[in-house]
């Protein structure tokens, strides 16, 4: 029968009894397998490595969620090998059913909702309400590509021409090497992942080392949806060791990445050289990073700007590509709105995740914390400390904790308005008026999020034209988007590519051909 239309899950309901306990319990349960070995998933097969990596809870280093094995360049063959063979057949499976293998991984998110947010609570130190959002979105990824295949699915006639019958269709490209981060663990990786294949790309998916067991949630999914051998392999892996041998590989038709800039650049660049025995020209798709600001005119709801502005700078403490890492504060409100924004910034409760009263808890590892740490630093030295807020010591003794930081008086030259953080560090800065604040907010080579809080429509229809983001967003919060509502995806140095849960993402992963019958 017909699909229903595409509508986004719905956010946690807290007030429901039943959605309270599920955390609780499902962190429970998920402590009892923890230090569990993961091996990798190969043409269906569990491949064990000698090389292993624990991952650890960031609120506490000592607590490892599971020894994950690590791929080196033979596993990287295998599984490039099982899915080039796997795409003989795949690609001529029918986009309609391929979408099938979607709605059931779906519904098997939707059965294991629970257990799925609380291992990312543990693993990465996700909020509640943001790890319920992040599951809720890789259903909503899974969801909406397979409506879009079945869209892009049906041949499309062209021209009217007497004695010619074209018709145009979609051909999925290859093999599809997925490069995933760790901030929105299994969003984005499902999200990447389930893309290429109900393009009709097999994958070998690369979880980032430090969520790689969130990213084991794949196998399990697409074991439930009973997708066929080799289509799906998890592959994961050091970058050292296996990462430019993955991008290199001649098999490798599509890369699909999500991290860093330097790590995109890097990928562009290896990419575009040609190896022996390489047939084809390899596609990349990288989303990279951001520097997004939100401006706050003067006559701004200080009420929600400095709520926005807070959930944006440190909801799951900023390392979000879409985080506000400036506020661009007009001169006559900039007194009042630092005001506000240190007493609610005071109020905010720092310490682990697990403890849903806490607003603000460790960053995802030690590497991390040392880079924030480095760049709270540097902002102390350009700028002057608004506030600077530290979890209570019992909490830093065993996580990994950086301070919440606000620095004022930063201007579009120093470092701290320039280089992504990735962590809660949040820079003001003052603009005499909106065109300037304008100029501010473009004044990096970023082009991701950012938002405006205001009253004024002149000035939002102003900034909807000239604050030349890839997703702005008029009085709410830089962070959030949802798919199709909210098509993500920025330009710039933020990278290369059409946006994530959009409607031209799909055709990325794919070639078109054409067939004209003489009739
Ligand atoms: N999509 C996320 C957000 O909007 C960022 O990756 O916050």
């Amino acid at each position: 029968g017909e699909l229903p239309p595409f509508n986004n899950f719905p956010p946690a309901d807290f007030t429901v009894k039943e959605e309270r306990d599920g955390f609780p319990a499902s962190m429970a349960k998920i402590r009892k397998d923890f230090g569990k070995r993961y091996p990798l998933y190969i043409g269906g097969q569990e491949i064990v490595t000698d090389d292993t990596l624990d991952s650890y809870n960031p609120a506490d280093t000592s607590e490892i969620i599971g020894s994950v094995c690590q791929a080196g360049v033979a596993e990287v063959d295998k599984a490039v090998a099982t899915a080039k063979q796997a795409y003989l057949d795949w690609r001529d499976v029918e986009p309609k059913e391929r979408a099938q293998y979607l709605l059931k991984a779906s519904q098997y998110l939707k059965d294991n909702m629970y257990d799925l947010c609380a291992l990312q609570v543990l693993e990465v130190g996700k909020q509640w309400d943001q790890a319920q959002a992040d599951v809720a979105e890789a259903i909503d990824f899974l969801e909406y590509y397979a409506r879009e295949m079945i869209r892009l699915g049906a041949p499309r006639r062209m021209g009217n021409a007497p004695g010619e019958y074209s018709q145009y269709f979609y051909q999925g490209k290859g093999v599809a090497a997925v490069i995933a981060p760790w901030n929105f663990p299994l969003a984005i990786s499902v999200g990447m992942v389930s893309a290429a294949i109900v393009s009709g790309c097999p994958v070998v998916y690369k979880p980032a080392g430090i969520s790689s067991a969130v990213g084991y949630g794949i196998v399990e999914m697409f074991k439930a949806a009973g997708l066929p051998d080799g289509v799906f392999n998890y592959c994961p892996g050091r970058g050292s060791v296996m990462g430019d041998h993955l991008v290199d590989h001649p098999d490798v038709s599509v890369i699909a990445f999500t991290g860093s800039m330097e790590v995109g650049l890097r990928i562009q660049e290896r990419a575009a050289k040609v190896h022996p025995g390489q047939e084809q020209c390899k596609k990349v798709i990288a989303e990279m990073g951001g520097k997004n600001g939100i401006i706050i005119d003067d006559d701004a709801d200080l009420d929600e700007a400095v709520l926005g502005v807070l959930y944006a700078a440190f909801g799951f403490q900023g390392q979000k590509c879409s985080a506000c890492s400036r506020a661009i504060v007009l001169g006559s409100i900039y007194d009042r709105f630092i005001h506000r924004l240190k007493e609610a910034a005071a109020s905010i409760k720092l310490g682990p995740a697990e403890d849903p009263t806490n607003y603000m808890g460790p960053v995802v590892d030690k590497a991390a914390q040392k880079n924030v740490l480095e760049y709270c630093k540097i902002a102390e030295q350009e700028g002057s400390v608004v506030i600077k807020h530290e979890a209570p010591a019992e909490y830093r003794d065993k996580g990994c904790y950086a301070p919440l930081l606000v620095v004022d008086g930063i201007t579009k030259d120093h470092r701290i308005a320039q280089e992504e953080v990735f962590g809660p560090v949040l820079s003001i800065m003052r603009a005499k008026d909106f065109d300037e604040a304008l100029d501010i907010a473009n004044s990096t080579r970023f082009a991701l999020t950012g938002a405006v809080y205001s009253r004024s429509p002149k000035h939002l229809e102003k900034a909807s034209r000239e604050f030349r983001v890839g997703n702005l967003y008029l009085n709410k919060p830089s962070v959030g988007a949802l798919v199709e509502r909210h098509a993500f995806g920025g330009f710039k140095m933020s990278g290369v590519g059409s946006k994530a849960g959009g409607p031209d993402y799909l055709l990325q992963f794919m070639d078109p051909r054409l067939v004209c019958e003489n009739t």
